[in-house]
């Protein structure tokens, strides 16, 4: 078996790789080298990526004799905001860059959203490479284009579309990776197998303990597959005026439970992602959709997998439907006042639902409260 995959993000001449494997991080140079010569690069990245992973990054830049600076920035989601944003840009203006050069975010899905908007932005678009060390960031935030920063009024509200023109991937960061946050990133992981691909679901429940304990072809295989479902949407759909909205499959629920714990460490957003997704197949059964036995199935693979399944499993109290409806009424995804969910038929067969009864809704909510 090769030790690297490929997945094509098809998209004219915006079309770009994400290359899956373990050890690619000291391959960064000579992979760069045939995409932009000897244009210098500015490695961006936080504090604790920083401390694991931006020597053998850069020692690769060295060997491939690609010209290259560094910024350090602090980390965690604050990261996300003007002020981290300005004075990134202004750190990197101050190296008279010009539009040659490229930005690469090393780190989780704060440091390439925040850098992606950097890119975008500097000399009206420079460079863009993702260097993702999350799993979150390696199976979806590196991968579609979308950046964004927070602002007082919410999360990822200021970005633009700008896709990175090359996505490495290195199976390997996740050995650093706290067990937490690997959890969480497995999250998005089930996510496509439940929106999409009853075979990669089936596969995950065979091998998905080996995922999370390790193993780097099933790492590399779940990684993979997830690029490949991501990029196949992206392909079709690059702005969400469509089918990219089924990537929002458990994200309707899952935003605002993490609304009502304050975006905060309390619950991460794979974990409500996961929580999400299981109201949204509970959803789906109680319209008459999908059949109850596939919430079963998926809520026994979470368990197994150790995900959070129900809102008790949080450890703040959230006791309020009304409170998590009026989030949802405030998702950016709200269209004309109407709630819109990504439901399913089934496992690895969800669609886009309009004008959902709020009611149904709220009634879920009240049992699932109480469960
Ligand atoms: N652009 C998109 O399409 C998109 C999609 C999903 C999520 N997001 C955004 O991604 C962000 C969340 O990303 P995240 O979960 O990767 O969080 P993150 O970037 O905050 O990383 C989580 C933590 O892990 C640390 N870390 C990262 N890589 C590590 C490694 N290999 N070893 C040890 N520690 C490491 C980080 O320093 C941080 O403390 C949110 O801001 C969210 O809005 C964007
Ligand atoms: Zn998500």
């Amino acid at each position: 078996m090769t030790a690297f995959s490929t997945v094509k993000v098809a998209l004219d001449d915006r079309s770009y790789d994400v290359v899956i494997g373990p050890g690619l991080i000291g391959e960064t140079g000579q992979r760069l080298k045939a995409l932009i010569g000897s244009n210098p690069v500015v490695v961006i990245t936080d504090e604790n990526v920083a401390a694991l992973h931006l020597d053998r990054l850069c020692d690769s830049l060295s060997n491939a004799g690609i010209p290259h600076h560094q910024i350090i920035l602090p980390a965690g989601e604050q990261t996300k905001g003007f002020g981290q944003l300005q004075k990134l840009m202004e750190s990197v203006l101050d190296l008279r860059p010009d539009r040659g050069w490229s930005l690469l975010a090393l780190g989780g899905g704060v440091i390439g959203d925040i850098v992606g908007v950097a890119a975008s932005l500097i000399l009206r678009g420079v460079g863009f490479i993702q260097a993702p060390t999350t799993l979150l960031a390696q199976v979806d935030s590196s991968v579609g284009g979308k950046t964004a920063i927070n602002t007082r009024h919410g999360k990822n509200l200021v970005g633009s579309f700008y896709q990175p023109q090359l996505v490495l991937a290195d199976t390997d960061t996740l050995n650093t990776l706290d067990g937490r946050e690997l959890l969480a990133g497995y999250g998005e992981v089930v996510k496509y197998g439940l929106l999409g691909d009853h075979k990669f679901f089936d596969w995950l429940t065979e091998n998905g303990l080996a995922v999370i304990n390790g193993n780097a072809d099933a790492r590399r295989h779940a990684v993979m597959t997830s690029c490949a479902a991501k990029a196949e949407i992206v392909a079709q759909d690059e702005r969400e005026q469509g089918q990219r909205a089924l990537l929002n499959l458990g994200h309707t629920f899952g935003h605002a439970l993490e609304a009502e714990t304050g975006y905060s460490q309390v619950l991460l957003h794979g974990e409500a992602v996961a929580i999400g997704c299981l109201l949204a197949f509970e959803l789906s059964a109680e319209l008459g959709f999908c059949p109850f036995e596939d919430v079963a199935t998926v809520r026994r693979h979470f368990e197994t997998i150790k995900l959070p399944t129900k809102i008790s499993d949080i450890s703040a109290k959230i006791a309020d439907p009304g409170a998590l409806l009026d989030h949802m009424r405030q998702d950016k995804k709200v269209k004309d006042g109407k709630l819109r969910f990504i439901l399913a038929r089934g496992i690895g067969d969800a669609f886009v639902a309009e004008n959902i009864d709020e009611r149904k809704v709220a009634e879920l909510l009240e049992t699932a409260i109480a469960a």
